[in-house]
């Protein structure tokens, strides 16, 4: 290492954006730069970016952070890649040309691909091999579709030119190489989300790539989320201006629990971007849920045995709030969503189940859809806004009750990150609607962080989990003001409109 290597710098691709920040040893940020990409929407239920795009991105935050902070490569001890996961991209080996656009985790269009898997058993197959229930929110439907319906892919898959990776393998390749031939690889944590990993084994599964007839030479290699033996380098003339060794991959929701030090089996974090994702730390145990969490690969440091976790996905949160923006028009920006809901008391008895991508969980129903209940002549845009912000809340609420009924962990805090925690008055409903204290750390950038983690582990930035204990600081908490009472009556009417957007699709 540099003696100047004071710094680890972090991509973190997302589902509505792209940034790279640098952290020093203290876990702070230096600096960063963020940019959004194109939602690509081209009829109901598909959900696209653009692979190119995406790339241009990211050379675009990581030159222009660098500048601002006045930072070269040499300064970068190493740099960990976080993403959105799922998101299913494939290009040609020989040209680095994407396949088209890439099919994102919100996308609905392989619901009969994914229904046809609990007709003849397969089903049961992929949650115990996978641990994950069959859903349109896993990579390996969007690949199957894309095999069957872009021309020339499959005959270049089974040729080997076609490659499939989720936007980490993506940025990956183009950083290490680009069209000359970058590496081809990811880390567990985003292989857990295939649908093609064996998590007891840790590597693509012959009967699983069957189900979806994938050729195996599509895959990438899989290497330990914090890798000492490298991902690979970025090139000098990209846009590091340098080499610099890439040393750590994760999913967004795993970096985040990294970034948020939940280490220990029983600690947990629930991060609020587009969606809500909220994991817990089951250790080297493979927990398999009963009410409807799934099962993921949390971390693999080095050659450590792997660390796993279960997870509620929750496919629609903050990207309601950007709906009541975009769609609907009644607010300016996101920060305007708590001052319109400030304007009344309560909800006025309107619930909103923003189920745009079916239910994920706790209920996994891709025939759900979205919907507004509870309207009286007396409902303002303001109870609007705070049914959406509610929505947000009760939604973690069924996530958690699901994991204690799975893991007999209460929850004494919930520790929370994302864009939407800036939301005060949400994360005080957040409070009042599970009964626990909330609590926010002074870096909510956890996501970022956790990559970071990860690539400083891997080279000796930081020694170990423990020397980043004292990074944490808490910065809020919220502490539960409502009765019981309220509590149950709040949740009761939540659950009545969820259970009105069931089978709503056929
Ligand atoms: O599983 C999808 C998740 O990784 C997306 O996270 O933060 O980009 O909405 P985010």
């Amino acid at each position: 290492m540099s003696d100047h290597s004071g710094y680890v710098g972090a991509i973190d691709q997302g589902t509505t954006s792209t940034r790279f920040m640098v952290f020093d040893r203290g876990g702070n940020e230096v600096v960063r730069h963020q940019l959004e990409h194109e939602q690509i929407l081209p009829r109901a239920g598909w959900v696209e970016h653009n692979p190119t795009e995406i790339w241009e991105r990211t050379r675009a935050v990581i030159a222009s952070a660098l500048t601002k902070a006045d930072l070269r490569a040499a300064d970068l001890a190493a740099v960990g890649v976080t993403n959105q996961r799922e998101t299913t991209v494939v290009w040609n080996r020989r040209t680095g040309r994407p396949y088209g656009n890439a099919i994102v985790w919100q996308d609905t269009r392989t619901d009969r691909i994914a229904s046809a898997l609990d007709r003849d058993g397969r089903g049961d197959v992929i949650r115990r091999k996978a641990g994950l229930p069959p859903a349109t929110y896993f990579s390996a439907g969007k690949l199957q579709w894309i095999l069957e319906n872009v021309e020339g892919v499959r005959e270049a898959a089974e040729a080997g030119d076609a490659l499939f990776g989720t936007t980490d393998t993506w940025l990956l390749w183009q950083l290490t190489g680009g069209t000359d031939g970058g590496v081809h690889v990811t880390d567990p944590t985003n292989a857990s989300r295939t649908m093609l990993m064996d998590l007891e084994t840790r590597d693509w599964d012959d009967e699983l790539l069957s189900f979806f007839g994938i050729p195996r030479r599509m895959l990438p290699a899989i290497a330990p989320s914090s890798n000492p033996g490298c991902f690979g380098t970025t090139r000098a003339d990209g846009p590091f201006g340098g080499e610099v060794p890439l040393t750590g991959v994760l999913g967004d929701q795993q970096a985040a629990t990294v970034g948020q030090l939940c280490f220990r089996p029983g600690e947990a974090k629930n991060t609020y971007g587009t969606g809500n994702f909220l994991l817990l730390n089951t250790g080297h145990e493979l927990v398999r849920s009963r009410h409807g969490l799934l099962t993921t690969v949390c971390y693999q440091f080095g050659d450590d045995k792997p660390v796993y976790a279960l997870e509620g996905s929750i496919a629609v949160t903050g990207s309601a709030v950007q709906w009541l923006r975009d769609q609907l028009g009644i607010i300016g920006g996101a920060a305007q969503s708590e001052s319109l809901a400030r304007q009344v008391e309560d909800n006025g008895g309107v619930y909103f189940v923003p189920a745009f991508s079916g239910l994920f969980a706790p209920h996994w129903r891709s025939d759900a859809r979205g919907a507004l209940l509870g309207l009286s002549r007396y409902s303002t845009n303001a109870h609007v806004a705070r049914a959406t912000l509610e929505a947000i809340c009760y939604q973690t609420r069924d996530v958690v009750d699901a994991m204690t009924a799975d893991s007999g962990v209460t929850l004494d805090v919930l520790r929370v990150d994302g864009g939407v925690t800036a939301n005060e008055l949400c994360m005080q409903l957040q409070a009042d609607i599970l009964g626990v204290p909330v609590s926010r750390p002074v870096v909510a950038e956890t996501t970022a962080l956790g990559a970071a983690y990860a690539a400083g582990l891997a080279v000796g930035f930081w020694r170990s989990t423990d020397e980043l204990e004292q990074n944490w600081q808490e910065d809020r908490r919220w502490q539960p003001t409502w009765s019981a009472e309220q509590r149950a009556r709040g949740h009761a009417g939540w659950q009545k409109a969820v259970s009105r957007t069931l089978g709503w699709v056929d």
